[in-house]
């Protein structure tokens, strides 16, 4: 949408699952509006903020100090009522009642879905990916995603040293909806034992079995088994190896807690230039579009597009794994 008209104040809000470094871009479009002189208003509980006009001004002070804060000072929720034509429909009717000439819609594949159902109907709008899950198809990277895997990293890390000493099996499940790319990550630089990932069909024989007895063999008395939520349960898992292999492991489902936690620097340092973005494309005239990043730098996608774009794991890194975990059962040192 070149050419359109200058913008005066515009919202931003963040809907689905929190991501560390969601604080940062709204300090980043907060910032960013004041220095476009645009103004800001943070809608709060993402969609239904819209709907109930749930919003606080975005001053200076709101947003000082939230950089390095977990969470998102707005709230997040996932909302029904934003799926029905009449929610829209309030949805857009608040946005007229406040004047707001633009939203930047912070979140998911879902949060993407609702912010191009506002532009059908004439709101415009920015995306900006953030999901600790990584599996946004437009975009190399996602927001929090390295905040999670630095906090499932050090749990595991800790996990290991009391697995070390009582000699056991650890099966540990990580979050990621229907994608393995945090657990891969995880996987990789924990030096698990072995990884289940949705990507790649499971030999439970192969990938789990034999790998415990080859490392066993090898003089290793204490196994770390990675599991995505999207490949399987992790009690399922611990069962059948407890059936199989005849050791009794102990199950950690990580869950909320990769959700929670200060933002990286590389989560604060990408979340300002997002935000930074988003905004000046508003101020450029231009809207519709994802903030996606691409080989180091920043593009926009229009949003009807980012939502086809599929993303695929980096399969390579899985053979890296296989590759690294088996020499290390194979050679002792
Ligand atoms: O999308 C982020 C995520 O944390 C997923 O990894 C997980 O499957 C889901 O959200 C959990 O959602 P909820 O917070 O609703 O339990």
């Amino acid at each position: 949408m070149e050419g359109a008209k200058k913008m005066k104040r515009i919202g931003v809000l963040t809907s689905g699952g929190d991501a560390p470094g969601m604080n940062a871009i709204i300090r980043a479009v907060a910032r960013t509006a004041m220095h476009f002189g645009i103004e800001c208003v943070g809608i709060r509980r993402g969609y239904a903020g819209l709907i109930n006009s749930d919003f606080v001004m975005l001053e200076t002070n709101m947003v000082r100090h939230i950089l390095g804060r977990g969470g998102t000072i707005l709230y997040t929720a996932r909302c029904d009522e934003f799926m029905t034509e009449k929610g829209r429909e309030k949805a857009v009717a608040t946005c007229k009642m406040l004047g707001l000439d633009g939203i930047v819609a912070v979140g998911g594949d879902g949060t993407f879905k609702g912010a191009l159902e506002l532009s059908r109907l004439g709101v415009p709008v920015m995306g900006i990916p953030a999901t600790i899950d990584n599996d946004i198809g437009c975009s190399n990277y996602t927001i929090g995603f390295d905040s999670a895997c630095n906090t499932a990293i050090d749990c595991i890390d800790k996990l290991r040293d009391t697995m070390q000493s009582h000699e056991r099996c650890s099966v540990v499940e990580v979050m990621g909806r229907h994608a393995g790319f945090l657990a891969l990550y995880v996987g990789i630089a924990v030096g698990a034992t072995s990884v289940l990932i949705p990507e790649h069909p499971v030999d439970f024989e192969q990938d789990i079995v034999q790998r415990i007895q080859n490392s066993r063999l090898a003089g290793v008395t204490h196994f770390m088994i990675v599991v995505a939520e999207g490949a399987g349960s992790a009690f399922e898992i611990a069962r059948k190896i407890k059936e199989t292999v005849g050791i009794d492991p102990r199950v950690t489902v990580l869950g909320h807690i990769q959700r929670g936690g200060a933002p990286t620097g590389r989560d604060r340092e990408t979340a300002t230039r997002m935000g930074y973005y988003a905004v000046r494309a508003f101020a450029e005239g231009r809207s519709g579009n994802v903030i996606a990043t691409r080989e180091g730098g920043i593009v926009e996608i229009p949003i009807e597009e980012a939502l086809t774009m599929k993303k695929h794991l980096q399969m390579d890194r899985y053979e890296i794994l296989e590759a690294i975990a088996a020499s290390g059962a194979i050679h002792k040192n």
